[in-house]
């Protein structure tokens, strides 16, 4: 009997260490690799990087609390296990933009599955001599700048507790991901710096963002096309462009954009709150769907909702021939607070294919303390409680 309950003790004792061992990630600490204080912290994360991703159970990078400088770097999988990027501290990118490979990120992930990022650094592109050189408001052909992350191709992510600080082009580029959460992920930019998009998506399925701050020059977050299933929740833009969907349509093998909730969020000092963008004179049809929008906050924005398919900045498209995207299954609810100008909603479809089930619920909108007004064109939207009658 003593034998059988001592049997049993030990094995539940070994059970539990067991447990613990598989629970405790291996601690890659980059001090062990050649990474010190307010030094290139570059070298030392790579080498860090390419240990802890050979490991066969869970590891973690460890960069400790303190200052450093880190150079243009791709820390790529497949891992052998998940992986985990502890890093603490302030990241300082190279001021001059000639260091970067034009087009290209200052850190691009690529290619991992079970990966998280987190320690609660700030990541500083020093994007300020950057801006002075950004000509993408005068010529198409402009200089290309660097983002501060890429996110390509990864699986079961999360990004928590960082920020991204002037980046010197978008702050976080999302491409070809599945199931990738950003959690209290800030965003910091001067709302005059050109083309600091806070989190692009594009081509990527179950993408959250949850819980952030993201002030910036331009969009907030954007999706491009193949955003699948995206929902943003709990997140206050501003100052900067607003959430936007496209722009769109602008290329032949565009995928289509199909699930976006919205949820909880506060938009203050913005150009738009909630966008939808497609270019007119194009050939190719493709479709925006299931779009939610609701419990949202409008503070001093400009277009609180807009829906634009004759966007065409700089006249570069002809506005003759109608935009093909066709947008259906949209809905605004719970949509209240300030707008800068007296169309709080405007919704200018495309005469070629209209906008379809677009449903208004509640739209509280003031502007100069008196109800704003909707301006709709090619659209029947349906009307729940209380919102502004539609004028052409
Ligand atoms: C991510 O998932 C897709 C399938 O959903 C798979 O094809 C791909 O290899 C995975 N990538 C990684 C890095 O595990
Ligand atoms: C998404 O990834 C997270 C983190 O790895 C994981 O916990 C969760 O189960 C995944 N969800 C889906 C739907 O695959
Ligand atoms: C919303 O996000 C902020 C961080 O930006 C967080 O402090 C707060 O707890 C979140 N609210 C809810 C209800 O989750
Ligand atoms: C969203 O807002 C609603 C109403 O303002 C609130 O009841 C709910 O708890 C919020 N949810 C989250 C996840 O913040
Ligand atoms: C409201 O927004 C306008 C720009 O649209 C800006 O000039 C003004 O300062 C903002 N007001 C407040 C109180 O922030």
């Amino acid at each position: 009997m003593d034998a059988i309950l001592s049997i049993v003790y030990i094995s539940a004792l070994f059970l539990l260490l067991a447990s613990s061992t598989i629970a405790q990630p291996v601690v890659f600490d980059i001090t062990n690799y050649g990474g010190a204080p307010n030094g290139d912290l570059t070298l030392s994360l790579e080498r860090a990087w390419k240990a802890a991703c050979t490991s066969a159970s869970a590891s973690k990078v460890l960069v400790p609390r303190n200052t450093y400088n880190l150079r243009q770097i791709e820390l790529n999988g497949p891992c052998k296990a998940p992986i985990e990027l502890q890093i603490e501290g302030n990241i300082a990118a190279p001021e001059n933009p000639n260091q970067f490979d034009g087009d290209s990120q200052w850190i691009s992930f690529g290619y991992i599955d079970s990966f998280t990022l987190s320690g609660g650094a700030t990541f500083d592109g020093q994007g300020s001599t950057a801006w002075k050189q950004n000509n993408c408001h005068q010529t198409w052909n402009c200089k290309k700048l660097s983002m501060n992350f890429g996110f390509s191709f990864m699986n079961n992510s999360i990004i928590r507790d960082t920020t991204s600080k002037h980046s010197k082009h978008f702050h976080v580029n999302v491409l070809g991901c599945r199931n990738i959460t950003f959690s209290k992920f800030s965003i910091e930019a001067p709302a005059e710096s050109p083309n600091t998009d806070g989190i692009h998506i594009g081509r990527s399925t179950l993408v959250k963002i949850l819980d952030s701050n993201i002030r910036t020059g331009d969009d907030c977050i954007s999706l491009g096309d193949g955003s699948k299933q995206v929902s943003v929740e709990n997140v206050t833009c501003g100052p900067g462009h607003g959430i936007s969907v496209g722009s769109l349509g602008k290329y032949e093998n565009e995928e289509p954009v199909e699930g976006l909730i919205v949820k909880n969020c506060t938009f203050k000092n913005t150009d738009n709150g909630v966008r939808i963008k497609t270019w007119p004179g194009t050939l190719i049809k493709i479709s925006v769907s299931q779009l939610r929008f609701e419990n949202l906050v409008m503070i001093n924005v400009t277009n609180p909702i807009i829906i634009d398919q004759e966007y065409c900045p700089w006249n570069q498209c002809s506005k003759q021939t109608p935009s093909k995207v066709q947008i259906s299954r949209v809905s605004f609810k719970n949509i209240r607070g300030t707008s800068t100008t007296k169309e709080g909603i405007i919704l200018i479809c495309s005469s070629s294919v209209p906008c379809e089930k677009v449903k208004l619920t509640n739209i509280d909108l003031k502007f100069n303390g008196t109800p704003t007004i909707a301006t709709c064109k090619n659209i029947k939207p349906q009307v729940f409680g209380n919102v502004p009658t539609c004028t052409p």
